[in-house]
């Protein structure tokens, strides 16, 4: 089941996001949870910050927004993480598939979301889900336990 987060979700999220396996692909360096409410408040107000539960455990999160203007036929996927107990289950497939069917059936065209250029499962597992790359930012990112800069890669889905 996917619905918005909500605060009680805090800990939830938090244990997610922090996981040793998780955290160095998502947009935060590590941090005490008293800092990360901070960035959870700011994620359930955006209310597009999705978690996604099974067996009434919260097992994935992602944010989907869509653009404005002459840009709104098109969507942006981010924060997306499922529990490393989850991977190999097709659980993250399946969150591509409900959120590519809901986006459609609002009429948007184009999902997009940036990866880092050192994460090879998650280019691979999104290249199975049809989406293309579409362009390099370099040194866009930067981890504060390491000494060098990474590229993320564009990436999107014609729906
Ligand atoms: C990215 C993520 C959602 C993908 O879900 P998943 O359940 O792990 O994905 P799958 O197991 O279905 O697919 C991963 C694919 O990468 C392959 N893979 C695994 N490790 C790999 C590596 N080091 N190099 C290349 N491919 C690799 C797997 O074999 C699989 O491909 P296959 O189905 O052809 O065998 C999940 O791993 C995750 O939450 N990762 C941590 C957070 C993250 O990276 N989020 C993405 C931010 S952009």
């Amino acid at each position: 089941m996917h619905r918005l987060a909500t605060l009680d979700d805090l800990q939830a999220v938090y244990a997610l996001y922090m996981h040793e396996e998780v955290v160095p692909y998502l947009g935060h360096d590590p941090m005490p949870l008293a800092e990360f409410r901070a960035i959870m408040d700011e994620l359930v107000a955006s209310r597009s910050f999705y978690v996604v539960e099974r067996d009434g455990q919260v097992r994935g999160f992602y944010r989907l927004s869509r653009h404005a203007g002459r840009a709104r036929h098109g969507a942006y996927l981010g924060t997306f993480a499922v529990a490393p107990s989850e991977r190999g289950t097709g659980l993250a497939a399946s969150i591509i598939g409900d959120v590519v069917s809901r986006l459609r059936r609002d009429g948007v065209r184009r999902l997009e979301l940036m990866l880092e250029a050192d994460n090879p499962r998650a280019l691979r597992f999104y290249e199975k889900q049809g989406f293309e790359f579409e362009g390099r930012l370099r040194n866009a990112y930067r981890r504060s336990d390491q000494d060098h800069d990474v590229d993320e890669l564009l990436m999107a889905r014609l729906l």
